[in-house]
């Protein structure tokens, strides 16, 4: 394997924007506390930068970028911003307790974006570009300066916007491809010329910030670094818009597995990788696609027997890095019913999880009572219940208990009772079938107008006894949001799902009117 050649030139700023682009996508929402936690594990693993949020978009928005930068103790917090002068305004006052604080500003300037999205004229977004980079640098000298759907505007109109936006105060110029349509050669091209032809460019970090759309955003992220970029904008399983952005994951191990041509390096431990990924799956209810690259259930999986024959003769013949370079663990405890709450720690630590002390005790209980109803436990069982206590810990609404009454014998009935903020409601409904009774006395309790846009059901395991995953995803006035739910029980995985997506929905309504904190 390639050996690291460790020089400041190239040394990569990774610039984590989960929180921001990430949050963004359909469904990822995120509550504040969620947002805490994430933030802090990106600061304890080297990230650079933390893009915390846009706190123009609501209040809750704005508190989580402002409790962010109190309590992150590395990294550089940043906040986006439009160019208009209230949007700077409030990043600038959201990120002010950082001890490190960034204001991230942006605005079109491709003629499809200028023309039909801003309705502006060139002239007059040239204006804005050195307006808003010069009012961000009264808030702090750490400014970003974004040039939105960089990828497809033109060259000259470009350069002339970066020279402005340097002499106006930005240190960072970032080029976004914003659209996802650019591809290696092109994108490296682009940095090349910017750099070439718009003085004192040696003078800022230049920045690639790709989307998925063509499933090339790490290969252009890594070629605008050949041309001399030297900060990735990323996100943790490659969240974000759309088809997502540059997965953090991705970028940081193939410049070290593949330092030999792409030598560079970066500050992120790359052992907290699969923590990562695995809370930010946990808080999104975003599985991560089994064959996804360094942080897939099936990454360091063998199967075939050619495989597996070669890897017992040595595991490079299948492996380019270990499992343990990205925190994954060994997994060597068969658990069961008389497992304690020692081997129960050491497992979580072999598939990846650090909990809370009150969320250990929780999914400790939890996971006895599993075991005493299921013969084998198996690592999917522990990883489900453990990424739904994850997802849970600040719901408002929960389940306490459920009864169905299923057959043939119609109508199916289910008896219900939920916990909201503390308070017990119990209810009775029927419906079309068990599942249909259970959302329908979920209804009587929380009414609301969200419309069900996906019901799954996965085993976690094989068996007849194992634990079902569903997965429910809500839409309502354009928001749309996913939730997951584990149980031995279908009917209370169901539940579970339905009303994890219920609880975002009431986090994504208190954004866009930050002092409903009613139940929907
Ligand atoms: O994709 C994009 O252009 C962005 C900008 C705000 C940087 O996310
Ligand atoms: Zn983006």
């Amino acid at each position: 394997m390639a050996s690291q050649d460790v020089s400041e030139k190239d040394r990569v700023v990774i610039f984590d924007t989960t929180l921001r682009d990430g949050e963004q996508s359909p469904g990822a929402t995120m509550t504040h506390e969620e947002k805490l936690k994430v933030a802090e594990l990106l600061d304890e693993m080297g990230v650079d930068i933390i893009e915390a949020g846009f706190p123009i978009a609501s209040d809750g928005d704005f508190l989580a970028v402002h409790e962010i930068a109190k309590r992150t103790k590395r990294a550089v917090v940043c906040g986006l911003a439009r160019a208009g002068q209230q949007d700077v305004d409030r990043a600038g006052e959201a990120i002010r307790p950082a001890q490190r604080g960034r204001i991230h500003t942006f605005i079109s300037t491709s003629p499809v974006h200028m023309k039909w999205k801003l309705q502006l004229e060139p002239e007059q977004v040239y204006e804005m570009v050195i307006s808003s980079v010069t009012r961000a640098r009264n808030y702090t000298d750490d400014v970003e300066w974004s040039c939105e759907d960089g990828t497809r505007t033109e060259h000259d109109f470009l350069c002339r916007c970066v020279e402005a936006a340097i002499k106006a105060g930005a240190t960072t110029i970032n080029i976004p491809d914003t659209v996802g349509y650019t591809v290696p050669d092109e994108y490296f091209a682009l940095f090349d010329m910017v750099r070439r032809r718009v003085p004192n460019s040696d003078k800022v970090r230049f920045s690639v910030h790709c989307h998925d759309d063509l499933g090339m955003s790490v290969a252009n992220s890594l070629a605008g670094v050949r041309a001399g970029a030297r900060q990735i904008e990323c996100t943790i399983n490659g969240i974000g818009e759309r088809a997502g952005n540059t997965a953090l994951e991705e970028v940081v191990m193939a410049m070290k597995v593949r330092n030999d041509v792409h030598p560079f390096w970066t500050g992120v431990e790359a052992t907290h990788l699969t923590r990562a990924s695995k809370l930010v799956a946990a808080v999104t209810s975003f599985p991560v696609q089994h064959n996804k690259a360094i942080v897939g259930r099936n990454a360091f999986a063998h199967e075939s027997g050619i495989h597996q024959d070669g890897m017992l003769k040595h595991t490079q013949t299948y492996e380019i890095m270990t499992p343990e370079s990205v925190g994954l663990k060994k997994t060597t405890l068969v658990m069961g019913k008389h497992s304690g709450r020692h081997a129960f720690v050491h497992k979580l630590v072999e598939l990846g999880y650090q909990l809370a002390e009150n969320q250990l005790e929780d999914a400790f209980v939890r996971f006895k009572a599993l075991a005493d109803c299921k013969k084998h436990v198996y690592d999917e069982d522990i990883e489900a219940l453990v990424d739904e206590e994850i997802a849970t810990a600040h719901h408002r609404i929960k389940v306490l208990s459920l009864t169905v009454i299923a057959g043939t014998m119609g109508p199916q009935s289910a008896t219900l009772t939920l916990d909201m903020d503390g308070h017990h409601q119990t209810t009775q409904a029927t419906g079309n079938g068990p599942v249909d009774a259970t959302f329908n006395a979920i209804k009587k309790i929380v009414p609301h107008e969200a419309r069900l846009e996906l019901y799954q059901v996965h085993a976690v395991t094989e068996g007849t006894d194992a634990q079902a995953e569903v997965s429910v995803r809500l839409s309502e006035n354009e928001k749309t949001v996913t939730a997951k739910g584990a149980d031995p029980d279908t009917l209370v995985a169901s539940a579970k799902a339905y009303l994890g997506a219920l609880n975002k929905l009431i986090v994504k309504r208190a954004r866009a009117k930050p002092d409903v904190m009613t139940a929907p």
